[in-house]
């Protein structure tokens, strides 16, 4: 039998991955220029969990990667259907093969983690990369390995002097192999 003791490595300090880097986003279009940088990083297999409270701003962001791997049509909130795919157009296959596949979901509203099977996350997972808002949801059942982007609203002082409350505080928290994958691209956005 397990004893206390001998489960406790799984929420060991050690294991938890931490925030390794942090950036503030001014405003959507700095959200447009982040998504530019990002997107190209990700490949099939990908899990990003956008993690922030009501409106914190992680369908903006994941809106904001889609169209940055050259989605041209409307990206509207999962909020009702819970799952939105896109299949990346001819013209930007011709332009990079490897473009994924993206699957943004919001599971707000997935009461038990077991009806995310019905989705077809396990699709998602193996064929596409993952955008996830509301990961918690999906229990046990969220594959380890994924990066949490985190949101919170923050207010900064402009270079003119100026107050901007809506501005976002982005974190970045995952695994070493996402640290490395990310470490030239956002280098200047480490923390250590
Ligand atoms: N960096 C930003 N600067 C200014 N406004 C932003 C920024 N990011 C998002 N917003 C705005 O915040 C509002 C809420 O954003 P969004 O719908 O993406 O939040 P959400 O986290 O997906 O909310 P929900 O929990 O309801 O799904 C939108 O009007 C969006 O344009
Ligand atoms: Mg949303």
């Amino acid at each position: 039998m397990m004893t206390q003791e001998m489960q406790k490595p799984e929420t060991s300090p050690k294991k938890s991955p931490e925030i390794f880097a942090e950036l503030i986003l001014d405003d959507m279009a700095a959200v447009t220029d982040f998504a530019a940088r990002f997107a190209p990083l990700l490949i099939v297999g990908d899990i990003v969990a956008l993690d922030g409270g009501l409106g914190a701003g992680k369908t903006a962001l994941c809106r904001a990667i889609i169209q940055a791997l050259g989605y041209k049509g409307d990206v509207p909130s999962p909020t009702f259907n819970l799952v939105q795919i896109y299949d990346p157009s001819p013209k930007s296959l011709r332009e990079n093969p490897n473009v994924p596949t993206i699957w943004h979901m919001d599971l707000y509203r997935l009461e038990h983690p077991e009806e995310a099977f019905e989705l077809g996350i396990e699709d998602a997972f193996d064929t596409a990369v993952s955008l996830i808002e509301w990961p918690s949801k999906l229990g046990p059942h969220l594959p380890t390995g994924f990066l949490t982007l985190r949101l919170e609203i923050c207010a900064i002082t402009n270079q003119n002097n100026t107050e901007n409350n809506t501005a976002r505080k982005l974190s970045f928290i995952g695994d070493m192999a996402w640290r490395e994958r990310l470490k030239t691209d956002f280098k200047e956005d480490f923390l250590s």
